[in-house]
């Protein structure tokens, strides 16, 4: 096994579940260190126990990315615990109230905007210094689909979502002196449980592969490769870019109706 993460301090938001998870696990299987965040100490600690078991040194410290002292307090952990950061993958969110925008309560609104968009800006706020001290390293925001296309009922999510891939190529245009390089994972869909809960349990295969050139539903370890990829030296010429992983979703539009050529 290639260890491309050997040694990297790396945090990881929203570590607790879904994305989070398996990007923690194959971030441990390749040799980094982790600190794993979350509001959910129960996932946080059955994913603790996986990328320990996977081999790596590791910590979870509750979070709740919308509130400024406990992500000054993650920092701090990290540094008390393994003396530097090297990687920060931003991937705490939710799916949050559906409603037109007309019908959208302001309480639902505040609270996405507070953690898909105020917590990935908190989370660089505070990294960043620590990542100047270690030499530079690298941020994956998680973004979505949604920070290129509109998705119906939806409208904060996309708001907050759009603005995570906005703040990424400005903060990569930043801090890239500092040795920083800052990309967004625009991740399609996957079976995890923000997605079950939005698309119900039974139809997310069947929905996913009628709206997905690739023709099937991708598994949250495929997403998480290529987070890695970017967390890691091997993509050290790549800053500033959004990294579609849908299975060609965001390639084109599907007629109602047509058919995707075999
Ligand atoms: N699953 C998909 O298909 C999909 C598609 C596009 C984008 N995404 C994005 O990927 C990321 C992960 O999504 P997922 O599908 O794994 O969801 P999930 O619900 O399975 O996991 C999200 C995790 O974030 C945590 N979290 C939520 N609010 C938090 C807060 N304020 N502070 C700290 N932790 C918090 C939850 O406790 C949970 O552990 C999200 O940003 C989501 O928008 C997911």
């Amino acid at each position: 096994m290639i260890e491309s993460m050997n040694k990297k301090v790396c945090v990881v938001t929203g570590a607790s579940s879904g994305l989070g998870r398996a990007t923690s696990i194959i971030l441990a299987k390749k040799g980094a260190k982790l600190v794993l965040a979350d509001r959910d100490n129960k996932g946080g600690e059955e994913t603790l126990n996986l990328v320990i078991s996977a081999g790596t040194e590791a910590v979870f410290q509750k979070t709740d990315v919308s509130k400024s002292g406990d992500v000054q307090a993650l920092v701090q952990k990290t540094l008390d615990t393994f003396g530097r950061l090297d990687c920060a993958v931003n991937n705490a969110g939710i799916e949050g109230e559906r409603n037109k925008i007309g019908d959208f309560s302001e309480a639902g609104w505040n609270q996405i905007i507070g953690i898909n968009l105020t917590g990935v800006f908190l989370c660089m706020k505070y990294e960043i210094p620590a990542l100047i001290a270690s030499g530079g390293g690298s941020i994956v925001n998680i973004g979505s689909t949604a920070s290129i296309s509109g998705v119906a009922t939806m409208p904060a999510y996309v708001a907050a979502k759009h603005g995570v891939l906005g703040m990424t190529r400005t903060v990569a245009m930043d801090y890239g002196a500092d040795n920083i390089r800052v990309n967004a994972v625009l991740p399609g869909s996957f079976r995890t449980p923000m997605s079950e809960r939005l698309y119900g349990n039974d139809n997310i295969e069947d929905v996913v592969k009628s709206i997905t050139p690739l023709n099937r539903l991708g598994s949250a370890e495929e997403c998480a490769e290529a987070v890695v990829w970017l967390c890691s030296d091997q993509s050290s010429w790549v800053s500033g870019a959004g990294l579609s992983v849908d299975g060609g979703r965001l390639s084109g539009q599907i007629i109602p109706g047509g058919v995707m050529p075999k």
